[in-house]
């Protein structure tokens, strides 16, 4: 189970606790806003492939990621929503607050990082064409000392959780590889154009422990027109 899982278990269960005993403790749950706020509900995005096709990752073991573990991510950024939807934030205890906004992030990065991931994915093999394979080689120095990097950072991430990130970094106009440990660490003020997802349920149930097998599995199977997309929009950001 994921660490979102989990959250997202535990924010469900935290609800339902919450609902059973609301009439005995209602002085004693957090302050509330008396007006309405406007919660943002995010909906699950349907693959945009067939998962039958995709060279290297099993059927199951895609719709099990897409159906169980960014759907998890989805749930549990609408469940803090909700939640911080409900609060006064000028009388809420700032370990409570702290807590509702770590999980926000990690779920919106989860989800984002996510799309971005089955995005990316291609039912046959392509190569970066165009803008964007113009500066992989201009900010690597080629596409292979690029490919060799992304490779490595997905290897330093043997612990199951985490991800690689190739993104555009509008500030220095430019394309760089990020390591995030985990679903908090996304780059700030970078657009992620492509996502390695290195935590162990987007491999072990067809690789195991063998973490190589799938990394190399993953660059066979990149939809480079995706991240080609997402660069002309970075560019324009
Ligand atoms: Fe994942």
């Amino acid at each position: 189970m994921t660490d979102i899982s989990r959250r997202a278990l535990a924010v469900g269960a935290g609800l339902l606790a919450g609902a059973v005993a609301i009439g005995a403790r209602a002085q004693q749950m957090p302050p509330q806003v008396a007006t309405a706020v406007p919660v943002l509900k995010a909906t699950p995005k349907p693959l945009t492939l067939n998962p039958e096709k995709v060279k290297g990752l099993s059927a199951d073991l895609l719709r099990n990621h897409h159906d169980k573990d960014y759907a998890d991510a989805v749930k549990m950024l609408n469940a803090v929503g909700e939640e911080l939807a409900k609060l006064d934030f000028s009388a809420v205890p700032p370990g409570k607050l702290g807590e509702l906004k770590r999980d926000e992030q990690a779920a919106q990065n989860s989800t984002v990082l996510h799309e971005i991931y089955f995005d990316g994915l291609a039912e046959a093999p392509t190569q970066p064409a165009g803008l964007l394979a113009q500066a992989l080689s201009r900010d690597f120095g080629s596409l292979d000392r690029w490919k060799a990097e992304f490779v490595c950072i997905g290897k330093s991430l043997a612990s199951g959780t985490g991800w690689a990130i190739l993104a555009y970094a509008p500030r220095d106009k430019r394309l760089f590889n990020y390591r995030a440990e985990n679903d908090s660490m996304a780059p700030a003020g970078a657009v992620p154009l492509l996502t390695m997802d290195l935590y162990e349920h987007a491999y072990a149930a067809d690789y195991g422990t063998d973490l190589a097998k799938y990394i190399e599995a993953f660059m066979q199977a990149i939809k480079w027109t995706n991240a080609e997309r997402l660069y002309r929009e970075a560019m324009r950001v």
